[in-house]
């Protein structure tokens, strides 16, 4: 984002084009953030430990215009479910290139995967026992619950611990790997993602040490080799102006330091070290461009805008800041307004007061900061509010990578039982 005389462009293209040209609300990703940030942490974990690699966690941003980018730069993909499996397949990614690392799947999940013959990374021991019913993965992982975790965003992100659903107990990882090694699976890595949104530096190569205490036991008791380990995503960005970010290179040192010494103590040898960001790569490359449609004087001055809780909802889900630029006022004497979307819900008065420009009007563009990570993935169509396109910009281009959807899309699955139809 560059702001040139007050007026904001995104992508050396302003943004007064994107929404005359695009219509609001709008997503906006720009390319070269992406390869940016992802060449940025490659080298800073590369440059102290080679055998190095990013899957990308496409639930994040899951356009495939935007994964592909990730793909043709080098990353592997870290799928969620069958359907992101297809997704990573389509761009032409499969076996040990992509991940699924669902949990609590359902029997049609356990065999699709195992069709897909990616590297299955399983949530539990109960999933193993059902999964072998099924058939053998040629390449396996467990979730390792560490038992710590965090995140920026609170208890609603911290994936590890005694509060989550997620992963292995760290006194069954033992047990687990057992089991998978006795039914016959030699191809063996561990998994675990124990946050997201962190920039503590020293988190990284703390959960680390957990998690090789963990396996460095299993491995000795059970005389098996671990291919890859891999340490999740969870390297955060600020999102208030003036919050420090995380220290990469920090981050990066010390965790390839703790992995490379227990590596040894443990006797693995120089396993693939693997982490799969997502927010990392994705989230300060998008914004939302919004407008403004009318502002009200009630209890407070409210300023009605396009951009809801359906369009961004990690404010209201989370209590999350999105800083909020006024195009072209950003000089103006600043004044403490609410903001809202259009939805029929009072959570949808997403911010109750923030300093926004006094001479904020109707028809002004904002732009809504670190969007990209679980922005538009996590929208939905509540209210016949539906989604907003998805553009990509890269040094002055623009090129629509989703459409907004229409009335035909909201009603796209719907079957009308005969005697409801209209005759
Ligand atoms: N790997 C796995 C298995 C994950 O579940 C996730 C995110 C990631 C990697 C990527 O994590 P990241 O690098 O982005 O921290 N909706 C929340 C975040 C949920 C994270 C879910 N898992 C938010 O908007 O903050």
């Amino acid at each position: 984002m560059k702001t040139i005389d007050g007026r904001i462009e995104l992508g050396g293209i302003p943004v007064e084009r994107l929404a005359e040209k695009y219509g609001t609300p709008l997503y906006v990703y720009d390319e070269d953030t992406i390869v940016e940030n992802y060449h940025r942490a490659l080298a800073a974990f590369r440059k102290h430990y080679p055998r190095f690699r990013f899957f990308y966690a496409v639930k994040a941003c899951n356009n495939p215009a935007i994964a592909a980018i990730l793909v043709r730069e080098g990353a592997g993909i870290d799928a969620a479910s069958v359907n992101e499996i297809q997704l990573a397949k389509d761009l032409g990614l499969g076996g040990e290139n992509v991940m699924f690392s669902g949990n609590f799947l359902s029997d049609e999940d356990i065999r699709k995967g195992l069709d897909s013959g990616v590297i299955f990374n399983l949530d539990d021991i109960a999933t193993l026992r059902r999964v072998l019913q099924f058939g053998k993965p040629e390449i396996m992982s467990f979730r390792v619950n560490p038992g710590y975790g965090r995140s920026n965003v609170g208890e609603f992100v911290t994936n590890a611990g005694s509060n989550a659903k997620f992963g292995v107990h760290p006194d069954k990882v033992t047990e687990a790997y057992r089991l998978a090694k006795e039914a016959g699976i030699s191809r063996f890595g561990v998994h675990m993602m124990p946050g997201s949104c962190i920039t503590d530096a020293e988190y990284f190569p703390f959960v680390t040490g957990l998690l090789m205490d963990i396996i460095g036991k299993t491995g000795r008791e059970l005389g098996i080799k671990f291919e890859f380990i891999d340490i999740g995503g969870g390297l955060g960005i600020p999102y208030k102006p003036g919050e420090e970010g995380l220290d990469l290179e920090r981050a990066a040192q010390l965790t390839a330091q703790i992995f490379s010494q227990k590596s040894a103590e443990y006797g693995l040898e120089s396993p693939l070290l693997m982490m799969e960001p997502a927010r990392y790569f994705v989230g300060n490359a998008g914004w939302i461009i919004g407008k403004v449609h009318s502002i009200k004087d009630s209890y407070r001055k409210i300023v009605g805008t396009d951009v809801g809780m359906n369009t961004l909802c990690r404010p209201v889900m989370y209590g999350s800041y999105h800083h909020i630029y006024v195009n072209g006022k950003e000089d103006s004497p600043k004044e403490k307004l609410g903001l809202c979307g259009q939805l029929c819900e009072n959570t949808d008065y997403w911010i109750k007061e923030r300093e926004l420009p006094s001479d904020i009007a109707e028809g002004d563009l904002i732009v809504i900061e670190n969007a990209g990570a679980y922005g538009f993935a996590m929208s939905y169509q509540y209210n016949g509010r539906l989604r907003p396109a998805e553009v990509l910009v890269k040094k002055g281009k623009s090129w629509l990578i989703r459409k907004r959807e229409a009335y035909e899309d909201m009603v796209a699955n719907v079957k009308m039982p005969r005697h409801l139809k209209k005759s």
